[in-house]
């Protein structure tokens, strides 16, 4: 009679000794796989005497079961090890605010302008504008000509341009024969939506723009605008003033006085440049309008029919009116900043000094 109890206190020995998953199983079938040795046993049972095979099987079986039973229990022994193993090694400490992971971890910020230009763009995606994007690097036909300044025009000199120019070829020239420069204002813009789109429209585009200047407190190389356009049918100065004030309105989070002045931009006719009164003093006159009562925020006009016309708009059938906001300028003073070359100077303090997300 084969014994069965020294099968098993081997198969326990050989158990005990292994603590990998791998020799767990191969151990496990060298004895209850299909040739196994406790399987090869219950084989054997058919060619036992009745007898026998009372007496042995049901042992047989039994070992089987234990054989099974005691490798799953090494199985999950091992497991629970391994696990135990990785939490000491792994162990975060929550409480612990000394630590120098903790320390050099910062949030960081937007900018103050981003902050605004957000702001500005929720106010007129809820006015049902579109938010527009362009080129930085322009041709002259859409940042000067389309804009009714032809290149004779005196007005190109308001805006000192940075032209791009390849010293081996004079005439730098892009393929559709026109010269390219860094756009110097975001009006760039309402010749491509133009042509791009039917009337009635009305969108916004912020964005960066390039002016070959000297630099000073209120003035930067690379600074921001905000473009907006509407065009449609009968539109007045009226609707153009109505959409003014409201804007400034939820920007400055209160009422605030109006007027024009005539002002000349070669795209609008008439031009106007849109005062805002003294949010600092109230218009009792301070440093910020310089004694003036007022501030210069807004240079706006109805849309000449040359640019209509350039834009592949009949001006006969449609008009509008236009503007471009200094968002700098807002920024200034909203946060009460005093030298726009902070805006651009990439200091992280003084970014850090605005709301954090
Ligand atoms: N593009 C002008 C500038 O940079 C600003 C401007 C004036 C935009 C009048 C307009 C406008 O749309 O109607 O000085």
């Amino acid at each position: 009679m084969v014994d069965l109890e020294k099968i098993k206190q081997e198969f326990l020995a050989k158990l005990h000794a292994l603590n990998k998953e791998a020799d767990i199983l191969n151990l496990k079938s060298e004895y209850v796989g299909k040739t196994g040795v406790v399987s090869e046993l219950l084989k054997s049972l058919k060619d036992m005497n009745p007898e026998e095979r009372k007496a042995f099987g049901p042992k047989a079986n039994e070992l089987k079961d234990y054989i099974q039973d005691q490798a799953s229990i090494q199985l999950s022994k091992i497991e629970v090890e391994e696990i135990n193993k990785k939490l000491a090694e792994d162990r975060i400490d929550t409480t612990l605010t000394d630590n120098i992971q903790v320390k050099t971890l910062k949030s960081g910020g937007f900018h103050p302008r981003t902050l605004i230009q957000q702001e500005i763009e929720d106010i007129f995606l809820s006015m049902g504008f579109d938010v527009l994007d362009g080129p930085h690097i322009e041709d002259e036909f859409h940042n000067f000509e389309a804009l009714n300044i032809p290149a004779d025009h005196p007005a190109r000199d308001m805006q000192d341009t940075f032209w791009f120019h390849d010293p081996h070829k004079p005439e730098d020239k892009d393929s559709s024969g026109k010269k390219r420069l860094l756009r110097t204002h975001t009006s760039n813009i309402q010749a491509r939506a133009m042509l791009t789109r039917k009337p009635p429209f009305r969108f916004i585009a912020p964005g960066v723009v390039f002016r070959s200047e000297r630099t000073d407190a209120s003035h930067e190389m690379v600074f921001t605008q905000l473009e907006g356009m509407m065009v449609g049918k009968d539109i007045s100065v009226a609707n153009l003033i109505y959409f003014m004030r409201t804007i400034l309105k939820e920007i400055f989070k209160k009422d605030v006085e109006v007027r024009l002045r005539p002002g000349f931009f070669p795209f609008v006719e008439p031009g106007f440049e849109l005062d805002i009164r003294c949010l600092i003093c109230s218009g009792t006159g301070c440093s910020v309008c310089k004694q003036i009562g007022w501030v210069e925020l807004l240079p706006c006009g109805m849309v000449h029919p040359n640019v209509l016309r350039a834009g592949g708009i009949d001006p006969d059938e449609y008009n509008g009116f236009a503007f471009g906001l200094g968002l700098d300028r807002l920024v200034m003073m909203r946060y009460g900043i005093d030298d726009i070359r902070h805006l651009q100077s990439g200091d992280l303090r003084f970014n850090s000094q605005f709301k954090l997300f």
